[in-house]
């Protein structure tokens, strides 16, 4: 991923900075366009990384927009998308960013309490208007993946449960200014079981025949994101398998003609088109442990920190010689503030520039300031 030319940019920039290498992300995006049948809508959750100029060529695409909260439904009105691409999710959406939604007339606020229902129908109602709405559907389905970013279970905070609708039917005979439009789903992220999305599309079959029957016709299904990136080898799978991804959808769920599928897809998009690049300021030779010491750290990436997660981690301007092993840590007053342990990599020196991959999504989103560090720059 980075030849001599782009080591030799990187050489002269200030570091910490994201890498986003655009010609990989429209690879992805294009091979993404290709894979999905022409019925299914593909919608980009501007979770993973709402920066404009990746927003702008995902929008180019003929992508919608998924998104959690009032500034990303802004971020995305602003960058283009269309008011009736932008999906809206959220358990926890405030009245402010409800009546901007409402206000910009979105595709579907998706739905996850009876609560909500009452709140979204008097908002609605004070505007004079009517909210089309999705009910996001908590299936009690295991997406295998770390339990902080798994979603669908019931001892998730995410969705309507099941036993609960019966109540959501009676309630939305009364609520007059909503427009049920469909259910949504999200079982989690990070999922390399591609097993977890067929018990998805059985579910959901389920749950779609129990609406029909009661005389509630989804016209759309929103079955999220989800799907997982390798990690341990980016360069050897940098996209993902989207025909067989979609495949599965395409064999296990049971619509009719009429219902729409949507999708709301965000790592496998974005994740490996970014890298964080620092430099080493320091190494500390131990007797059991070598450190070294970046100039970045977990506020600019904070998924091991967070989730144990695994990067793989490369000295890109030294890439020759007998490798060491080297615990890569950053410089905040943390010790969870770890890259990762026993790193292999060739001897390595102050000034080394230090790629952590496949860091493109969920990363400089999340990026903090804590210890007061400045904003993490973004390199093209
Ligand atoms: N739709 C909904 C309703 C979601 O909650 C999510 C992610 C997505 C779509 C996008 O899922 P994806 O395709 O990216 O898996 N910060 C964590 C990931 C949190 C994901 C939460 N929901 C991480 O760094 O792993």
């Amino acid at each position: 991923m980075f030849n001599e030319n782009l080591i030799n940019r990187f050489q002269s920039l200030e570091t910490p900075f994201y890498y986003y290498d655009l010609a990989l992300l429209q690879n992805t995006i294009d091979a993404l366009v290709k894979a999905a049948p022409a019925e299914y809508h593909i919608h980009y959750a501007l979770k993973a990384n709402a920066h404009p100029t990746l927003l702008e060529r995902i929008r180019a695409a003929g992508i919608g927009a998924d998104c959690v909260s009032g500034n990303e439904v802004k971020r995305a009105v602003e960058c283009g998308f269309k008011a009736e691409d932008i999906v809206f999710a959220g358990v926890g959406k405030s009245d402010k960013e409800i009546n901007y939604a409402l206000d910009q007339s979105i595709f579907s606020f998706n739905v996850e309490s009876l609560h909500e229902l009452q709140v979204l129908d008097q908002l609605s109602k004070n505007k004079n208007t009517k909210a089309n709405i999705a009910l996001r559907i908590n299936p009690n389905v295991d997406a295998h993946t770390h339990k902080y970013i798994t979603t669908g279970l019931e001892e998730n905070k995410f969705g309507i449960n099941p036993y609960e609708f019966d109540r959501v039917l009676s309630d939305l005979s009364n609520l007059k200014n909503l427009n049920f439009i469909g259910l949504h789903f999200h079982i989690g992220s990070q999922i390399l079981d591609l097993n977890a999305f067929k018990s998805l599309c059985l579910r959901v079959n389920e749950i779609n025949k129990w609406f029909i029957q009661k005389n509630y016709v989804p016209k759309h299904i929103n079955l999220g994101g989800g799907l997982g990136v390798n990690y341990r080898e980016p360069d050897t799978q940098n996209i993902v398998n989207f025909p067989e991804y979609f495949g599965i959808f395409k064999q296990f769920l049971e619509l009719l003609p009429e219902q729409k599928v949507h999708f709301e897809l965000g790592r496998c998009i974005v994740a490996q088109c970014g890298s964080l690049i620092s430099r080493v300021l320091y190494i500390k030779n131990g007797i059991n442990t070598n450190f070294a010491i970046l100039d970045a750290g977990m506020t600019e990436l904070i998924r091991p920190a967070l989730y144990q997660a695994y990067h793989k981690i490369e000295n890109i301007s030294n890439t020759k010689g007998k490798e060491f092993k080297y615990d890569v840590v950053g410089p905040i007053c943390e010790s969870s503030d770890c890259f990762g342990k026993a790193v292999l990599m060739p001897e390595t020196k102050r000034g080394d520039l230090i790629a952590i991959r496949t860091a493109g999504a969920y990363g400089e989103v999340m990026s903090n300031h804590y210890n007061l560090r400045d904003s993490v720059a973004s390199v093209f």
